[in-house]
């Protein structure tokens, strides 16, 4: 099969190496998966230029994510599975072959159904963007009803967060953006109000949206740096769930203003996620997926040898969605 690999961290066009190699065969728990699609998230490219810590493997394959077919299982699946339409996700966390290439072999517990109404490049942008969005939405149960804040609201979590939540039946969803291109995208994925971070006073503007009230839930890209306004935006008993905090990553906690209105910090690493939240979000990004609310946005998608494009595009900033590779 093709693929491609990196044996050193280092720049993508320094690393990444398109080559030849045989098709891996699944082991036990395994499924083998012609790849139709490949999805790239920051923490592949992190991961490939070290940012994250030292390689594990003595050569990766890049991507957790991805879409295609079951070609083989391996002992103990179900062999009905052959030929079932999958979405990959975990795929290379903690293990040597990821998505970006013709063929994936992951444990089959990751490979989930892809429902008959998306596509491969839909199924592809699913992974960590929509599991993501999942868990940091519904961490303290079901947001029916509730006013939830999205910041970085066109970030690829971000559109996926906008869409489960108002699918979820959110009374109010509202999304920080940066410009008006994605105050467009996060529109049209359901946002109701959106509010350029870097224009706008998030505190003013949500305090005249919410009549004072503040907002109940909100899945935060940048914990630290935003963590003063959602003190001051949160109702008490309100969740600040976070799954980034790049900008600043050893915030100070003010313990007393967080205590004093019972406000619960939930942290989200989505490949270490509990097995049954991550049921739980696959069950449900299925059934948003089949109800046509979840319809994942894809800013580009490259050739399998134009990986290094890939993710300098990942890389560069300012996309609007997922960046995929097709095999
Ligand atoms: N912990 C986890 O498990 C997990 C899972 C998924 C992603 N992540 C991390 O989360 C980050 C976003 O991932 P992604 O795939 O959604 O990336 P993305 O598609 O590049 O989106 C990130 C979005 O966040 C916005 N943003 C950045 N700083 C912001 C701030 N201070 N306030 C509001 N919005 C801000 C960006 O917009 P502007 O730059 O225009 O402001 C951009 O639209 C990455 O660092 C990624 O590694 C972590």
């Amino acid at each position: 099969m093709r693929a491609i690999w990196y044996s050193d961290q280092g720049a993508a066009r320094d690393v990444l190496t398109l080559g030849e190699m045989d098709d891996p065969a699944p082991g036990p728990g395994e499924v083998a998966v012609y790849v139709k699609a490949s999805g790239v998230n920051p923490s592949d490219v992190k991961q490939r230029a070290g940012v994250r810590g030292p390689m594990t493997m003595a050569r990766q394959i890049p991507h957790s994510d991805g879409s295609g077919v079951i070609k083989a299982v391996g002992e103990g699946v179900d062999p009905s599975r052959i030929g079932e339409r999958v979405w990959l996700f975990n795929a290379a966390f903690k293990r040597a072959h990821g998505t970006c290439a013709e063929v994936c072999v992951t444990p089959a517990q990751f490979a989930a159904r892809l429902p008959d109404e998306a596509g491969f490049e839909a199924g592809a942008c699913l992974g960590v963007p929509a599991i993501t969005a999942h868990r940091a939405l519904f961490c303290d149960g079901p947001v029916t009803g509730k006013t939830v804040l999205i910041t970085g609201g066109a970030g690829a979590v971000g559109l996926m967060a906008i869409q489960l939540a108002k699918w979820a039946g959110a009374a109010q969803v509202i999304a920080t953006i940066s410009s008006p291109e994605k105050a467009e995208a996060a529109l049209a994925a359901g946002a109701d109000e959106v509010i350029n971070y870097r224009r706008q006073n998030v505190v003013e503007a949500i305090e005249a949206l919410t009549e004072g009230v503040g907002v109940d839930h909100i899945v935060e890209v940048e914990f630290g740096g935003n963590l003063k306004d959602a003190l001051e935006l949160l109702k008490p008993h309100g969740v600040i769930a976070s799954y980034g905090s790049e900008g600043e990553r050893t915030p100070e906690l003010p313990f007393y203003e967080l205590m004093f209105k019972n406000i619960r910090i939930e942290t989200i690493f989505v490949y270490l996620i509990r097995p049954e939240h991550r049921a739980g979000a696959v069950h449900d990004i299925n059934r948003a997926l089949a109800d046509g609310a979840l319809r994942p946005v894809i800013h580009k998608t490259f050739d399998l040898a134009e990986a290094p494009a890939a993710h300098e595009c990942v890389e560069a900033g300012g996309k609007i969605g997922a960046v995929l590779l097709t095999p």
